[in-house]
């Protein structure tokens, strides 16, 4: 950090802000925007000289108008559940936040074209139950739905349990309208499947994490809603078996597969001991687990049938050495929550350093093995938690401290730990950020996997759209 922080807003700027805005639009004092800049794992810890909240499209284009007159960066921040400090401002006090959260209409949902349209301050929860009411699916899901909203999905491309069934959240977006750095609307709310006109402009914004502008509304593809589901939490001996298992369900029923997760016996130790109320169903712990889901809009038995079929198969053959299937909604809800608290759970297990990378899904057995061996002889006592969307290829491979090591000292080796393991990934042609973005976590690693005319065309882009680089400056980009 140079020079005297300025944390406030220009006078002029102020009172525009907060004629535009309102009081309830506009915070400044550090007490209401200090949840505003740190992230959800609290390694960022920025400032900055406003939280702007606007209510409506028209609102924010004005907002971002005024800033960018003014030369003030902008940080466009949803949920705040980023994993990579993507939504947190740098420590000069100099940028705004600027918030959705009360962007938060569901306008329509379309039952002949089974699509909804939302405003981007919409939580994903909020979306999902949305749809549900109308008995259509909204088939995105991450743990965070309850924060995370639909503008910051589509920042990030997020992904998730259900992406080997229906895509990341790229997949599903079939319109997009979003407020450009100089505070011009970008409206490209088609609901159109077809619509070969030039550049996809949406696909630029989405996955760009707010640097390109900010996202204000979707439109979002439904699917019919699950009448019959399926799902068992198996032991198995290592990601090589939970991968031949996926294998066998996509033999029988490609279609049939919603999710697949994949979790290693040390990251589900953490969630038995860390989180209130898991319990493993299993007579006995196992070195590794899969959670499979199987759904269906059809009603009926064939679901059953097949998990029984497949796992029969896999217990007598020894790929699987236990398994329990759900008989209830509640006990569906008890085996998810076993793979859902694994973020929370490694949280509270101390510091970690989590590499969302992602290989082809033959090359999951060696990183694992590779990556392991790899990072306990970095750091000797070291906590290799993996898990993950194994049938996307896409393993959280998460290193947590030694029980006895200094938090800080730990955290302090994130670096050696992350390019540790990114070397074992590029070796086996994968990619150093998956699902959560590069955020300001990962700028350092862009010019070595991204560089030559990928890096610089990703530039030309950002200069075309942004040329004064307010809109989420520090975030994907390397410094010059
Ligand atoms: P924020 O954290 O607020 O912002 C994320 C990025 O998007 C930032 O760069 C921000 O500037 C930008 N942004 C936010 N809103 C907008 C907007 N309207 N317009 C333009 N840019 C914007 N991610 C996955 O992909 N899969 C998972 O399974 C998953 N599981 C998670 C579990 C937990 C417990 C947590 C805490 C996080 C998890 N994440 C996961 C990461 C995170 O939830 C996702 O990245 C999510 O998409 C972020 O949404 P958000 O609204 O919280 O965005
Ligand atoms: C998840 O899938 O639970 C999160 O994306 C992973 C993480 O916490 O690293
Ligand atoms: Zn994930």
């Amino acid at each position: 950090m140079s020079g005297t922080p300025e944390t406030s807003l220009p006078s002029t700027l102020h009172q525009a802000l907060l004629a535009l805005l309102g009081p309830s639009g506009l915070l400044t004092d550090t007490t209401d925007t200090a949840a505003f800049c740190t992230d959800w794992r609290a390694l960022y810890h920025g400032r900055c000289a406003a939280v702007l909240r606007p209510a409506t499209t028209e609102e924010c284009a004005k907002a971002v108008a005024l800033c960018h007159a003014h030369g003030v960066p902008m940080v466009p921040q949803g949920g705040n559940t980023s994993m990579v400090g993507g939504a947190t401002p740098d420590d000069s006090g100099r940028a705004v936040v600027i918030s959705t959260t009360r962007m938060n209409r569901v306008h329509t949902i379309d039952h002949a074209d089974l699509t909804m349209t939302v405003d981007a301050g919409v939580t994903l929860k909020a979306a999902q139950d949305a749809a549900a009411a109308e008995g259509l699916f909204l088939p995105l899901s991450i743990s965070s739905e309850g924060s995370a909203d639909i503008g910051g999905i589509l920042a990030t491309n997020a992904g998730g349990n259900n992406t080997v069934r229906y895509g990341n959240a790229r997949e599903l977006a079939l319109g997009l309208e979003a407020v450009l750095p100089d505070g011009n609307v970008l409206d490209l709310m088609r609901r159109l499947r077809k619509d070969n006109t030039g550049y996809a402009l949406r696909q630029l914004l989405i996955g760009a994490e707010g640097t390109l502008g900010i996202i204000t509304g979707a439109v979002i593809q439904l699917q019919p809603a699950p009448r019959a589901r399926e799902t068992a939490l198996c032991a198995v001996e290592s990601a090589a078996g939970a991968l031949a298992l996926f294998g066998a369900f996509r033999k029988q029923d490609p279609a049939a597969v919603v999710a697949f997760e994949f979790m290693s016996g040390t990251s589900m130790g953490l969630v038995n001991r860390f989180i209130d109320g898991a319990s493993l169903p299993l007579a006995e712990p196992a070195p590794a687990y899969a959670l499979v889901e199987l759904s269906s809009p059809r009603a009926g038995e064939g679901l059953r049938s097949l998990m029984e079929d497949v796992l029969g198969e896999a217990l007598e053959s020894g790929l699987v050495t236990d398994a329990v299937l759900a008989e209830s909604e509640t006990q569906r809800n008890a085996l998810w929550m076993l793979r859902e608290e694994h973020a929370e759970a490694q949280k509270r297990a101390g510091a970690s350093v989590k590499n969302d990378v992602s290989v082809p899904l033959a090359a999951i057995p060696t990183l694992i093995t590779d990556a392991t061996a790899a990072c306990e002889a970095l750091i000797p006592g070291i906590r290799v938690a993996p898990f993950g969307h194994i049938g996307d290829g896409n393993i959280h491979f998460n290193l947590v401290q030694p029980e006895q090591m200094d938090a800080a000292a730990f955290s302090a080796r994130d670096h050696d730990i992350m390019d540790t393991v990114a070397e074992i990934v590029r070796r086996l042609g994968g990619s150093f950020s998956a699902e959560h973005g590069v955020g300001q976590l990962k700028t350092y690693m862009m010019p070595s996997w991204r560089g030559g005319a990928e890096l610089e065309s990703m530039r030309r882009i950002k200069n075309a759209l942004d040329p004064e680089g307010l809109m989420n400056p520090g975030k994907i980009f390397p410094a010059a």
